[in-house]
């Protein structure tokens, strides 16, 4: 299976993806921990790419990705916090990344990026921050494997989920085909998942909420049994 339809067969189709955000990971570590989530059940590994231009922080690029790629076969989520991320693509698509997600508000006419991600063969990514609104990313949608809707702003880990997120997942989940992602991200723990989950949000990027006191495992199963849409009686 080609690169491209197996992030898009782990990421898309409805699947409930519980995503690690290897943001609060022990950075020392970043081989054991990949495995670590692995055996504790993590399908992919959400990476939050940071230039300390496009947002206030900067964590790692693509060296680091691709001495990680060689440690685990996860799906490789790269979420691209980057001012340019056209002039860094083939980098991060030689390091093995399987999922590119850049910024509509660094990228606002993101076709050319997009349709460069997927003749790569990697799903392409689309993402937009709590304070833009979905008619940024409308026209791109048939461009996209994967649509970001972050519910936080963009920069840091541990902070509170913004609520506007719910709308913009229901208006996306409403035009988006069943095969593209629908991913969320942001302030996303036992309290918001089912919340997000029930607005269409089919990937649950998550940072705290893995990376605390709890067993990956456990957090993961946790998170994971949340999401599961409320069944609604018979009667509703
Ligand atoms: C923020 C990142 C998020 C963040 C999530 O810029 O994109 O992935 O790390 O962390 P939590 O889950 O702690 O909000
Ligand atoms: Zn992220």
């Amino acid at each position: 299976m080609s690169r491209r339809q197996n992030a898009i067969e782990t990421l898309g189709r409805g699947q409930r993806v519980v995503a690690p955000s290897m943001l609060k990971c022990d950075f020392a570590r970043l081989a054991d921990e990949s495995r670590a989530l692995e055996a504790a059940g993590a399908k992919v590994l959400h990476w939050d790419v940071m230039d300390g231009n496009f947002v206030a922080n900067l964590t790692y690029g693509p060296p680091v990705l691709a001495s990680v790629r060689s440690a685990t076969d996860l799906v490789f989520d790269a979420h691209l916090m980057v001012g340019d991320p056209e002039r860094y693509l083939d980098e991060y698509l030689a390091a093995g990344c399987d999922a590119i997600t850049v910024h509509v508000e660094a990228v606002p006419e993101p076709t050319k990026l997009l349709r460069r991600i997927r003749e790569a063969d990697v799903a392409s990514g689309l993402a937009l921050n709590p304070g833009t609104p979905v008619e940024a990313v409308e026209p791109f949608l048939d461009d996209c494997d994967l649509v970001l809707v972050m519910s936080v702003e963009p920069g840091f880990g541990g902070q509170s989920f913004q609520p506007v997120a719910l709308d913009k997942l229901r208006r996306l989940r409403d035009r988006l085909p069943a095969e593209v992602a629908l991913s969320v991200d942001g302030g996303i723990g036992p309290a918001t998942v089912a919340d997000v989950s029930a607005a269409g949000a089919n990937v649950f990027v998550a940072g705290s909420a893995v990376f605390g006191d709890a067993p990956y495992e456990q957090a993961i199963a946790e998170l994971d049994r949340l999401a599961v849409p409320a069944v609604s009686s018979p009667q509703s």
